[in-house]
């Protein structure tokens, strides 16, 4: 493998200097760039892959084929989403991340032969693109580089009409627009019907998105209401600290946004995140229900509303909740947490590690691609991120800044997240005799979590008699040293014992398995693409007064117009319809590629096996009507 360093708060100015953004001072996990020949070949891999991926989006966007009309226009979904000329804009923005990525690689890499490499390898890509370009079937006559706004088939500030519209997110490429068809009249029910979206609020939350990791249910105490009510202010009613009182007051805060900039296109829309807060409580039944929602503008906390079931705006609250949980779980709950912390742990872990080292041997193997990708997501964000409110490195590492200070490793490992839930209140024995029942995000994190546990634990066992030998182990040492310094990683354990040692790699390898489950079809479909159910942004700042009705018409002036869906479909399709460079079960099975010499640890093998069955298993009873076990990476990879 490669070795790996951090990069270094004058190599992170650059990037922003290139570009033309603030870069924030950087408190979070080190940010690691690969070193070396091999180091440099990761990277230019990384981006012959990603302009491969986007290639492979071909069928499934031609399956973008159902006809919707807008302003009077009928035509397709993929036209309406991607214009008649996808290839050539498409290769046109990947030209523009190539000129970014090479000028940064070249800073990164200034040898003589590496800069050789770095020209010899982009003009390749370069050339890619322009027969991509050229492909026949692209309109003939259009021969100068205008903007797209300036085309007549650009209809990306456009937004939606009628709610059932948000289907055109279906392709119907393996089935997806017959999968998700049945259930449209809920998903438009939600955005027309106050008490259906009060109803289906949490349901939703509850079963999808895990990509996302949205863990962030809380129960409140006398302690950890503070905020509530300060931010709520007025609309802080009695009632609420009689269900506080009652242990039956829940609350998401999703306030981590402020100062956080609203993003404006040149099509003259907007892309908003709100600051937003809600209150929910829990009925006889077990129902938990919203009860009441702040929304703010995170650069203004004078401008706010404050919202009840009882309010003509309710559903313009719950859309603005479930906007900034989006943005919160992609950027929070997915990249840093799944993406950064790991990229560092990977760093000093392979960079202190012998090869002989077992828990080497058992990182190594799942730790490629990540950091590569890491580092050409933040040379070239515009190109490869979804369309959030987030729209430079700058404005990504600020959020990060805010969430670092906050939470240290083990803080997001779920058994953290959830430990203000009491599992009873979220178990059924009506429906069977498992824990989590009514909450079936943490029923797969814990079963991923076990599977993870489990293996590190006959790993570790395998190559430790006992503490004394994890504490003998000074590799062990210098990565966790390693990992708290350079990493900039807070709160990791001495390793002086096999629990602390089983801790911190599982808490590592979990990630990295999770991430993976979304790849999966079920995960990445129907419910995300049908956009309004997990908004990447709202389309206008104003945050509406609470007692004037709002109607469908207007509520479909703040949901994601033509050009966020354009590029949201376009980042969800890159996980679901692209096979992983390498599955977590080997293609031949879970006997093949070992990851341990076999000479001397014959046990941790065997574990190795054993996980690999685990996860199919997984998949088999995850997603019975198609089992895709080769969809799930070994690595992240994206
Ligand atoms: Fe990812």
């Amino acid at each position: 493998m490669s070795k790996y360093s951090a990069l270094t708060q004058l190599e992170l100015d650059a990037i922003g200097f290139l570009e033309g953004f603030q870069v924030p001072s950087w408190n979070g996990p080190a940010l690691p760039r690969p070193q070396g020949d091999d180091g440099l070949e990761e990277v230019i891999d990384t981006v012959g892959t990603l302009i491969a991926r986007n290639q492979n989006l071909i069928q499934a966007k031609d399956g973008l084929s159902i006809e919707y009309t807008l302003r009077g226009i009928t035509a397709t979904a993929e036209r309406f989403l991607y214009g008649s000329e996808d290839q050539v804009e498409g290769a046109a923005l990947l030209r523009a991340l190539l000129t970014y990525v090479e000028a940064f690689l070249s800073r990164l890499f200034p040898d003589r032969a590496h800069r050789d490499r770095i020209a010899s390898a982009f003009s390749e890509f370069r050339g890619t693109l322009e027969l991509r370009a050229a492909r026949p079937f692209v309109k003939p006559h259009r021969s100068d580089s205008s903007p797209a706004s300036s085309r007549a088939d650009d209809y990306s500030a456009f937004t939606l009409e009628t709610p059932d519209q948000f289907t055109i997110g279906w392709t119907t490429f393996q089935d997806l627009f017959r999968h998700g068809y049945p259930h449209v009249d809920d998903y438009v029910q939600a955005l027309t019907d106050p008490e259906a979206a009060t109803r289906q609020f949490w349901p939703m939350i509850r079963s999808t998105a895990l990509p996302f990791d949205l863990f962030v249910l809380r129960k409140l105490t006398a302690a950890t209401v503070a905020d509530y009510r300060t931010n709520f202010g007025t609309g802080w009613l009695a009632e609420y600290d009689d269900l506080l009182g009652a242990a039956n007051l829940y609350g998401i805060d999703m306030t981590v946004f402020s100062g956080l900039a609203p993003e404006s296109l040149s099509d003259n829309t907007v892309r908003f995140t709100p600051n937003s807060m809600v209150l929910l409580t829990m009925d006889g039944k077990k129902n938990l229900t919203p009860i009441a929602v702040y929304v703010a503008d995170p650069q203004d906390v004078n401008n706010a509303q404050t919202y009840t079931p009882a309010s003509p705006a309710w559903i313009y609250a719950l859309i603005a909740v479930k906007t900034s949980m989006t943005v919160y779980g992609i950027w929070l709950g997915h990249v840093y947490t799944q993406h950064l912390v790991t990229a560092a742990m990977i760093m000093t872990g392979v960079n202190t590690l012998p090869p002989t080292n077992i828990i080497y041997q058992l990182l190594a193997p799942q730790s490629n691609y990540i950091v590569a990708f890491d580092l050409v997501l933040l040379l070239a964000w515009s190109s490869l991120s979804p369309p959030t409110s987030i729209s430079d490195t700058g404005k990504f590492l600020s959020l990060c800044n805010a969430f670092s200070a906050r939470h240290d490793f083990f803080s997001t490992d779920p058994a953290n997240l959830l430990a203000t839930l009491s599992p009873d209140d979220f178990s059924d024995p009506a429906i069977n005799n498992e824990a989590w029942n009514l909450y079936p995000n943490v029923q797969v994190a814990q079963k991923i979590w076990a599977m993870v546990a489990s293996y590190v634990s006959a790993v570790v066992d395998a190559g430790y008699a006992n503490d004394g030998a994890v504490t003998a182990d000074k590799d062990l040492a210098s990565w966790i040293g390693s990992a708290s310094t350079i990493g900039n990683v807070a709160g990791l354990p001495k390793m002086n014992s096999k629990a602390a040692l089983k801790a911190v790699v599982t808490s590592v390898l979990y990630r990295i398995t999770y991430h993976g489950a979304g790849r999966l079809r079920n995960v990445g479909a129907p419910v995300p693409p049908f956009a309004p159910n997990y908004p990447p942004c709202l389309q206008s700042t104003t945050i509406p007064d609470p007692s004037t009705p709002l109607s469908t018409a207007d509520l479909m002036k703040y949901l994601p117009n033509i050009g966020t869906l354009g590029s949201l479909i376009t980042f969800y399709y890159i996980f679901a319809y692209n096979a992983p460079n390498v599955p977590l079960v080997p293609y031949k099975g879970p006997e093949d590629e070992l990851f341990f010499d076999q000479s001397k640890y014959p046990a941790a093998n065997q574990a190795l096996i054993d996980f690999r069955t685990d996860i199919l298993g997984f998949i088999s009873s995850f997603q019975p009507d198609w089992v895709q076990t080769g969809q799930w990476p070994r690595n992240i990879e994206l």
